[in-house]
């Protein structure tokens, strides 16, 4: 399913783009929850210490969108300042596979708090020390020692340093589009120049190559090359599904230089895709995994790097204080993701997720075909599923016709005409056609303003 909009769609697009976002706000259908005038009052104010304090830009852009102040969650939805209730198929970009506060993971942190919250460094730490054992079991022994931080680009961080470590080698491959976080290590092989640039000179020797495209890695690869670092589907990239044979092909291709492979599952791990590892499905394992967003349950941020005895031993066999992190292993974080990989076998959230993610992905097709011109192509494993259009602002002007129908969604930030929806693994069946219809309303009233303008 793909298409070309033509000339006269392209430039009754721009014109509608910025109409129909500025309009937004006044679309609303406030349920006055809250008393409005103070409601307002709160946004306002909001919004300027944003811009005061904050980031200005970053205000501006939002209030312009027409996105509201979130005041609560709870499972599958974000209520705004006005009260108004938004189904969250944007989930924190993949953290909220449980939902908001899952009442588990929430009872299992407050238990933590009466005992001990974060480390005094100087004991033993029990629940980061089980955390480890539950997650090399999830890996079936493969990678038995993780180190612990507390995002997905400190994740990163410490694969790239264990990689170096382990091998010997400076250099790194890694794809165009890909993201693995902006600190200065992760951002070193973030595939976007328009993040990297302003920061250079950054952490090298790093290779871009296509993702997807086994022969430029063979092409590039040399003795200096520490690891491979990619996404099993490439997220922020605009969700870019490899073939089925990319993954093993890699390993094959990093075995034979003595090169590491690192699979980046900060977005894909934790039952995105319908397993709880993207790669299992590949049937190929990694030197070292990463992990980050819904490990913490949707409750605590927590960062993992998961490696092989290995690539463990060479890290920290000479010192074992190489790579450390204050907070990084911290009893909350680890009650929550011990947790979460209880609940994920207790709701059966796999399969959940590969049947759940069927139906919108069927639903979703069945919409697309509808409207040929403005829809490129609709694509996804399990509940990470991506709607390209055909052009760059259709995306924005779909994602403000869906705020305003209580759906809230995004573009992927390395590709704006790709709309990502990554709702909790928790939605329902019936909150899935309810996303479905509001995605074809939202599609049918874009196709009208477009063909008023044109
Ligand atoms: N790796 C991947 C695959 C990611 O998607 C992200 C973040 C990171 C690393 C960095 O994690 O933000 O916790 O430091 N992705 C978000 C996104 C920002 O938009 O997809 P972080």
């Amino acid at each position: 399913m793909r298409s070309n909009a033509s000339f006269r769609t392209r430039k009754a697009v721009a014109r509608a783009s910025s109409a129909v976002v500025r309009k937004f706000r006044e679309f609303g259908t406030p349920l006055n929850v809250i008393e409005s005038s103070s409601a307002d009052a709160r946004y306002q104010e909001v919004v300027e210490l944003t811009a005061a304090h904050l980031n200005p830009g970053l205000s501006r852009l939002m209030a312009f969108a027409g996105f509201g102040v979130e005041t609560r969650g709870e499972g599958c939805t974000v209520y705004d300042h006005e009260g108004r209730p938004f189904l969250d198929c944007l989930g924190g970009y993949g953290t909220f596979a449980l939902g908001h506060r899952h009442p588990r993971i929430v009872a299992a942190v407050r238990a933590q708090l009466e005992d001990i919250a974060l480390s005094a460094k100087a004991f033993f730490n029990e629940p980061a020390a089980r955390l480890a054992a539950d997650l090399a079991a999830r890996t079936e022994g493969a990678l038995p020692y993780t180190f612990f931080s507390n995002s997905g680009a400190e994740a990163v961080e410490a694969a790239l340093k264990f990689a170096r470590i382990a091998t010997g080698r400076p250099g790194f491959i890694s794809t165009f589009g890909g993201y693995h976080g902006k600190t200065m290590g992760a951002l070193s092989v973030t595939g976007r120049d328009k993040y990297r640039k302003p920061f250079d000179p950054l952490v090298g020797p790093v290779q871009f190559v296509p993702y997807n495209d086994l022969d430029a890695v063979r092409h590039v690869m040399n003795p200096d090359v520490a690891a491979v670092i990619v996404e099993p589907i490439q997220g922020e990239g605009g969700i870019v599904i490899p073939d089925d044979a990319y993954l093993a092909g890699l390993r094959e291709i990093c075995d034979r230089n003595g090169s590491l492979l690192i699979f980046d599952e900060v977005q894909t791990g934790i039952g995105r895709t319908g397993h709880l590892f993207a790669h299992e499905r590949a049937g190929v394992r990694p030197d070292l995994m990463t992990l980050a967003k819904a490990l913490g349950g949707g409750v605590m941020p927590i960062g993992a790097t998961l490696g092989t005895a290995d690539v463990f031993s060479r890290a920290f066999g000479e010192n074992p204080l190489a790579h450390t992190s204050t907070f990084g292993g911290n009893a909350l974080a680890c009650a929550a993701a011990r947790e979460t990989l209880r609940v994920v076998d207790d709701e059966q959230l796999l399969a959940r997720s590969a049947e759940r993610g069927a139906q919108m992905l069927a639903r979703f097709a069945a919409v697309a075909a509808k409207y040929p011109e403005l829809v490129a192509d609709v694509r996804g494993r399990g509940l990470m599923i991506g709607l390209e259009f055909a052009l760059d602002e259709v995306g924005e002007l779909v994602v403000s016709q869906l705020l305003k129908r209580g759906v809230c969604v995004a573009y992927a930030l390395n590709n704006p005409r790709v709309l990502r929806f990554e709702p909790p693994l928790v939605i329902t069946e019936v909150e899935v056609d309810t996303v479905a219809n509001a995605l074809d309303e939202s599609i049918a009233e874009v196709d009208e303003l477009i063909a008023e303008l044109r």
